[in-house]
């Protein structure tokens, strides 16, 4: 039975001692109410809603249940009731909403990952919905704002490292970018307030990566470093101990896609690799290189894709991924996005797509971003 929406009391006549006894709610059942009880198009309806939220909050066999597989939050029902009532008796959307929010907030304290900021208790919240979750990414066009350039081959769409530091770190925290290029997540974690090394083997590119860095605001006032030289031997502890710190907490790895690319005619230079497997090995000493720096638990991103030789597809991706398997790390995610063509190879698109009818093979439109944790 429904309670009067007009009724602000709402409950408050049917308080009884009871309502002063802490009482485990199923949490994520509770936030759902309240997100739709934000959702509401009136007042009416809020309080109408209000009201039933009321009822199914006294009601030991609605969301009182506590969740086996959920998390639960110890709260009064007299406590809830209070500030339920207080949201149905505001005479305006807006304040109602400032009191549900608020209430979120209480209920979802401290339900956090340790290794992301993403407050669990208010996943459906509305900063979390360009989260991506699933393992396929189309992500249809870069994001340009700002210093963002895609002035260089190969360089990341900035929506790869924004989304992976938003799942994996937490403000504050360190990021190291093993592969520095123009210093596409040194922009996106000053933005987010990550502090990122990045290493950079042409001192050219480290320097336009400076100059970027150095156009974008740093509201955080992060620390933001592209550093010259080799990932596989990089002194990243001294790096890391210039600022106090022994230990990062996100290692991301965008390395040559072997030879797709020449980078430079450093041979330390990954594209320099003789074969696939002098590859695989320089990509490994990588990795071994910077894994101890990586706090236990945390997590690595690499992103890579495939590339064909004398006309069979070379799976660089998986034998990036079993070359960082053997290394101290387990394998968290693989997911595939999608890769747009530059306007030059659209043009070329045709003849690509006749190649690929006589020669039976299918053109690229994909690569990798795998994601390990460190055990
Ligand atoms: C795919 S790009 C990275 C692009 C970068 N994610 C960005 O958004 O600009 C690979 C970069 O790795 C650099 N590189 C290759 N071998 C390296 C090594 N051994 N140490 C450090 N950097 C290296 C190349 O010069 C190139 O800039």
């Amino acid at each position: 039975m429904m309670a009067n929406p007009d009724d602000h009391g709402l409950l408050t006549d049917d308080a009884d001692e009871n309502d002063s006894f802490p009482f485990p709610f199923n949490q994520a059942a509770l936030l759902t109410a309240l997100n739709n009880l934000r959702d509401a198009a009136d007042l009416h309806q809020l309080r109408t809603q209000a009201a039933a939220l009321v009822q199914e909050i006294a009601n030991p066999m609605g969301m009182l249940i506590p969740d086996q597989i959920g998390e639960t939050v110890e709260l009064t029902v007299g406590y809830l009731r209070g500030e339920i009532d207080q949201i149905a008796a505001t005479l305006t959307l807006e304040r109602a909403r400032y009191y549900i929010d608020r209430l979120v907030r209480a209920i979802g304290e401290e339900r956090r990952q340790p290794f992301s900021d993403i407050n669990l208790n208010r996943w459906k919240e509305r900063e979390y919905d360009d989260l991506i979750t699933d393992s396929l990414w189309q992500i249809d066009r870069r994001d340009s704002t700002g210093a963002h350039t895609a002035d260089y081959w190969g360089n990341f769409v900035p929506q790869i490292p924004n989304q992976i530091m938003r799942r994996y770190t937490r403000r504050g925290e360190w990021v190291i970018d093993l592969f520095a290029g123009l210093g596409t997540s040194l922009i996106e974690g000053q933005r987010l307030g990550r502090n990122t090394l990045g290493i950079e083997l042409q001192p050219t590119v480290a320097a336009r990566a400076r100059a970027l860095i150095e156009q974008e605001p740093n509201p955080y006032a992060v620390v933001r470093e592209v550093l010259d030289g080799d990932s596989a031997t990089y002194n990243l502890a001294e790096a890391l101990a210039q600022h106090g710190q022994r230990s990062a907490q996100l290692l991301m790895l965008h390395p040559p896609y072997f030879d797709i690319i020449r980078f430079s005619d450093d041979s330390r230079d990954l594209s320099n690799a003789a074969s696939v497997d002098q590859f695989l090995e320089m990509l490994g000493r990588v990795v071994e290189h910077a894994a101890p720096l990586l706090d236990k638990g945390r997590f690595m991103a690499l992103v890579i894709g495939d590339k064909y030789a004398r006309g069979d597809w070379i799976p660089l991706g998986f034998l990036a991924m079993q070359a960082v398997l053997q290394r101290g790390f387990v394998l968290k995610s693989i997911v595939v996005k999608n890769v747009e063509g530059t306007a030059g190879k659209r043009a070329r698109r045709e003849l690509w797509r006749y190649r690929a009818l006589v020669g039976g093979f299918y053109v690229f439109k994909h690569e990798y971003l795998f994601l390990f944790r460190k055990q």
